[in-house]
Parts: C-alpha cells; structure tokens; sequence
C-alpha cells in the first residue's frame, strides 16, 4: 500500500485474485486476569487485519515470559489469544516464545484480500461520513486501574469492549464498500483521524457530542487518571487542530487517550451510512456517526 500513509498492514499481491495481508502487535499486560489480557492482546492484533478489510486465516503466537511465574498463567494468556482467533475463524498455527524480565503477549496475524479491494486509510472523500465503532477512553480507564481508581462496572465495560472482535464492522464494511477504514490505538482517535485525512488529502469536521466515551471516563479523566501518551498525542497534533471557541481541550482528553484494541474509523459515503450502521448492527456490532469528510481546509480536523 505504500509506506507513505501509515496503513495497518502490509499487503503483498501473490495473484491478480488474492493479496496476503500481514501484521504483528503485542504488549505487556493492561489487566490482571491473564486469560482476559490474552483475549485482549489478541482481538487488537487481529483488528489490523480487519481494518485493512481483510479476512484473518493464520496467527502466530509471540511470547515473552518471566521464570518467576507459573506456566499455568502463561496457560491461560495462550488460552485468551486461541480462543479469540477460533472466534476470528483463523487458524492458530505456533509460536514463539522467549523468557524476559516482564510478560508480553501478541500475534502475527496473515489475512486474503482481494488485491483491488484492500482498505487504505487514505482514500477517504469529501462528502463521506465518519463512522467509529467502539466507544474511547479504555487508556484513560486502564491507568486509572493501575491507581485501583475505576470501579469494577467501569472496567467491565472497558474489557468487553477491548475483547470485542473489529469482525462485524469489517464485513458489513467489505459488503457495502466504503472509502477508507483505519482502526484507533495507540495515537487515539484524533492521530489516527490526523493520518487519515492527511494521507486523503482531505479535511474533518469531528461532531464533539456525538463521539461515544465510555462510561466513567471524563470522570476519572478530570481526576488526573490520564496516561503519558494521551498528552503526546494532543502535543503531536497541535497546531491541526481547531476547536469549538470557548471549548477547553482539557475537557476531551478522550479523543487523545491512546487505545488498546479500539474501534475502527470508517469514512463511508452519505447515502450509504444508515444503512452501514444498521449492517454492524445486525452482525452484533455497532457503530457511532461522528463527523464529516470536507475538501481541504485551512485545518485538517475542526471539533464542532
Ligand atoms: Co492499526
Ligand atoms: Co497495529
């Protein structure tokens, strides 16, 4: 796809019907229970793939693991990670692992596309909708577990959403088309958005009201419970950014909370969007309106 626009795999044409897509993520452990961080660990290697519209056929496991704790932890970090490419219909073929100071667990996951329809992050058009299908703040919820700050029904939610597969958004994606899909981590919603639109060459109106947030998070995130990243990620896309006026950005650290296996953001045409949202939702998933694609402006993303 080129090394130009940071899309989330790589894609290699082996016939003119078939491309192999391939990526790798792992982690060090954002929850206790090992089982839970496996199917976490899991589910945000498997969403590159599903963002890039792909179907998951393969994984590999990649595992470091300390001495001083028992395999039977390490049992059930694989067991997470197995059950959830089972659940992705791929195939779990081995893995590596080597001991190290702290755990870490991920998978390299090859997906098929066809070649002509590989989702790039850069082909989003003026007059599309934005659509986001996870709610935000998981970043925000887990340095707040960290301080034993969240309560459990807040860290239940931020878990279920974490182990929830990017499946249903990504096939009722490749069955409607759209125009561009990413998936949220690491730069949170604002960066990966940032990537989206300047590599499309276009500019987004992101709806505020409309962003979902996940319960508690605004709440803890006004308390101080905001990780590290999520200020690098405002400080990188400073400067892009416009705000609603009188709007105090410290109010939205949401949207710069750097995500562990968030959503996807699917740029989608107007005419084909309710009818996309009700396609996830009838595949189990589900799926946020927020913002609109326009030409390019004197900003690449406006808060409205
Ligand atoms: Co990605
Ligand atoms: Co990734």
């Amino acid at each position: 796809m080129g090394l130009d626009t940071s899309d989330d795999a790589a894609v290699y044409r082996l016939t003119d019907g078939i491309a192999i897509v391939q990526t790798i993520d792992f982690f060090t452990p954002i929850v206790d229970d090992p089982y839970t961080f496996g199917q976490i660990a899991a589910a945000n290697a498997l969403s590159d793939i599903y963002a890039m519209g792909a179907r998951p056929i393969l994984a590999l496991n990649i595992v470091c693991f300390p001495n001083c704790l028992s395999t039977e932890v390490l049992g059930l970090i694989l067991k997470g990670g197995a059950d959830k490419v089972f659940e992705a219909g791929a195939v779990l073929a081995g893995g590596h692992s080597i001991n190290d100071d702290e755990p870490k667990y991920g998978l390299s996951v090859t997906g098929v596309v066809h070649p002509e329809k590989a989702f790039s992050n850069a082909k989003a058009m003026p007059g599309d909708r934005l659509l986001l299908t996870k709610p935000l703040g998981t970043g925000i919820i887990s340095t707040a577990m960290k301080a034993s700050m969240a309560t459990e029904g807040v860290v239940q939610n931020a878990v279920a959403v974490m182990i929830e597969l990017n499946a249903s958004a990504a096939k009722a994606m490749v069955e409607m088309g759209a125009s561009a899909c990413t998936d949220i981590t690491g730069f949170g919603l604002l960066g990966h958005s940032l990537e989206m639109a300047e590599a499309s060459g276009v500019s987004f109106n992101l709806e505020t009201d409309h962003i979902p947030i996940l319960p508690g998070v605004r709440e803890l995130a006004a308390m101080g419970m905001v990780p590290g990243g999520a200020y690098r990620n405002r400080k990188h896309v400073q400067g892009k950014i416009k705000f609603k006026t009188g709007s105090d950005p410290d109010n939205h650290m949401a949207i710069f909370d750097p995500q562990t296996s968030g959503g996807l953001l699917i740029s989608v045409k107007l005419e084909k969007e309710k009818e996309l949202i009700s396609q996830i939702d009838s595949y189990g998933g589900k799926a946020w309106s927020i913002g609109t694609v326009l030409s390019r402006q004197d900003y690449v993303i406006k808060m409205v």
